[in-house]
């Protein structure tokens, strides 16, 4: 393998990976090798421009550690994420669509029994969240364990808001919860309101250099897992919120906005007596059969 030029390289590296022995490996490389020197070739890709993409790869590994997830925000914002998302979670219409997990998962949240708030003192107006858990064909599915979290209303998630390791952080504004024997739950929370994906790093000096914002729309996110049944990953979304068309994610699905009822002062879905404006969300979750995807 010698006197390789630029017409010859995408066939000697192909040639290269002959003798790997995971098809799906050889797969995967054969055709991301294909697609990397065809884009440098079709955008003439030059020396300063790749050492620049090295550069910022290197920036987005080094602001990478266990809580700040940069190659996932790179992904996410690039639209892979939605891509794989979609592509992997086609199901029938009745059912709930799937979104983007997101960075601010935690395995392990703390258990809640349905009625608890679920806040544990996170800034924002009080929202107090019903719905069911069915399969497609109506049945109630109890059990289903349901992890809930979301941002408080100065757009932060618990885990942005402190140092401290994983393990001892005082959770908030998040849990999880399991549907009763008729496939409902309901529990207090707060208001989700729109907030910016992290933008102090490379992901960030991305998105301002092709003139694009951070934001994404308020919502609250769902991973419901029931036996039977195909896990599913969503969010819901708040309708009106002024960045519903322009999700720095890609996220939005129209079946995943649901208003989010204001109510005045007075007596809340628990019997008890607020003083305050409070909110209502009610959403009803579908559940594919396990392989039953479309
Ligand atoms: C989120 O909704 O938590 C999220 C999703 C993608 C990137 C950043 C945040
Ligand atoms: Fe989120």
């Amino acid at each position: 393998m010698r006197n390789i030029d630029e017409d010859t390289i995408t066939q000697a590296v192909l040639a290269s990976m002959s003798g790997c022995s995971n098809p799906r490996l050889h797969t995967i490389m054969t055709s991301l090798v294909q697609h990397l020197h065809a884009f440098a070739r079709d955008v003439k890709l030059t020396e300063a421009e790749w050492f620049k993409a090295i550069q910022f790869l290197t920036d987005v590994g080094h602001i990478t550690d266990d809580k700040r997830q940069e190659f996932v925000l790179l992904s996410d914002t690039l639209g892979l994420s939605m891509l794989v998302t979609t592509q992997n979670n086609r199901k029938p219409p009745s059912c709930t669509e799937t979104t983007v997990l997101g960075p601010f998962y935690v395995e392990d949240a703390p258990e809640f029994n349905n009625g608890d708030d679920l806040s544990r003192g996170a800034p924002g107006a009080l929202c107090f969240v019903r719905g069911n858990v069915r399969g497609v064909n109506g049945e109630a599915i109890a059990g289903a364990s349901m992890d809930v979290w979301q941002s408080d209303e100065d757009g932060f998630y618990d885990v942005q808001k402190t140092t401290a390791a994983l393990d001892e952080l005082v959770h908030s504004a998040r849990g999880r919860l399991r549907t009763q024997a008729d496939g409902s739950f309901h529990f207090r929370s707060i208001l989700a309101e729109a907030y910016p994906i992290p933008y102090d790093g490379p992901v960030g000096k991305m998105l301002d250099a092709l003139g694009r914002h951070p934001w994404r729309p308020a919502h609250l996110h769902f991973w419901i897992e029931a036996p039977g049944y195909e896990r599913l990953i969503t969010h819901v979304f708040r309708d009106g919120d002024q960045y519903l068309d322009s999700d720095s994610v890609f996220g939005v699905r129209s079946s995943l906005i649901v208003e989010w009822v204001k109510h005045e002062a007075g007596i809340a879905p628990d019997g008890s007596a607020q003083n305050a404006p409070f909110y209502t969300l009610d959403y009803d979750f579908v559940l594919n059969p396990a392989g039953g995807a479309v």
